[in-house]
């Protein structure tokens, strides 16, 4: 793809799942690739296999390193890194805290990184792995649902403030993706999002078509919209019916 085509490409919690389907397909398309991970022998593997640079850390503190790997420029930046923060209001500060951190403040800090040199060149291109959660929201899941709708507002905000001016942004918002996230999910995932599940190159296609036709919102599950649709229509409604789920989970034990 033209757009992609020797471009300086960043993937946060690139060492596996949806992250490394990323890295391998901008690869593919002749892209240089920095494969991030907070788990360095995992980054590193991957980053052999395409040909890419390994930058390990927390995605929040690798801007700088992974522009400096890349001859000065970052051309694509995709927030992928996640943590799958299961819980109710009572889960510990130290969840919620760590949710906060991973899933919106280090798109945050990766944003006010980028956006001056972008802004200036008047090019740059910003892709958030969010969820479905951020457009809906996952049963048994507070800390996850919320800071993935926070990550969705982010990409929104992003994209509304900046596409003037030459910056693009996708948010990324599948269900189930067969990953180690989603087999840490337990029954919720079981009963929610392993029935339509799919495998995370499925993820990397529809990025690919997105940035092809220039769509914000990427859906790898189409079916996505109509729900989106129906809680926007009737709140209420749409409670309802994800009341019933989460009852059937509850009798599911
Ligand atoms: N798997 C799913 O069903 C699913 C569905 C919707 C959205 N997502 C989102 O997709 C993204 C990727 O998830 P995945 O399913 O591939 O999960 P995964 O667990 O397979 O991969 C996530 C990777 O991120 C890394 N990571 C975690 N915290 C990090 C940090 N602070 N800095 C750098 N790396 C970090 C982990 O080491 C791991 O390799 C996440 O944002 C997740 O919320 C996943």
């Amino acid at each position: 793809m033209e757009a992609v085509q020797g471009a300086g490409v960043v993937v946060t919690g690139a060492g596996g799942g949806i992250g490394a389907a990323l890295a391998r397909r901008f690869a593919a398309e002749g892209a240089r690739v920095v494969v991030n991970d907070l788990d360095a022998d995992r980054a590193k593997t991957v980053a052999d296999e395409i040909g890419g640079i390994a930058v390990p850390g927390d995605a929040s503190e690798i801007v700088a390193e992974a522009r400096d790997a890349l001859g000065g420029t970052v051309d694509v930046y995709c927030a992928n890194a996640g943590v799958a923060s299961g819980g109710s209001e009572a889960a510990a500060e130290a969840v919620w805290a760590l949710a906060w951190d991973v899933n919106v403040m280090a798109h945050v800090r990766a944003a006010h990184a980028l956006l001056p040199h972008w802004l200036e060149r008047g090019r740059g291109r910003f892709v958030s792995t969010v969820s479905a959660a951020g457009l809906l929201t996952m049963i048994g899941a507070a800390p996850y649902s919320v800071t993935k709708h926070g990550a969705y507002a982010f990409a929104e905000w992003l994209s509304l403030t900046y596409r003037h001016r030459g910056v693009k942004v996708h948010a990324i918002c599948p269900q189930g993706v067969r990953t180690d996230m989603l087999e840490s999910t337990g029954t919720a995932g079981d009963l929610v999002l392993k029935p339509t599940a799919i495998e995370p190159k499925d993820v990397a296609d529809a990025l690919f078509k997105g940035i092809e036709e220039d769509r914000f919102l990427i859906l790898p599950h189409p079916e996505v919209s109509g729900y989106y649709e129906a809680r926007a229509a009737d709140p209420d409604r749409w409670l309802a019916n994800m009341n019933h789920l989460q009852q059937k989970w509850e009798a599911a034990g």
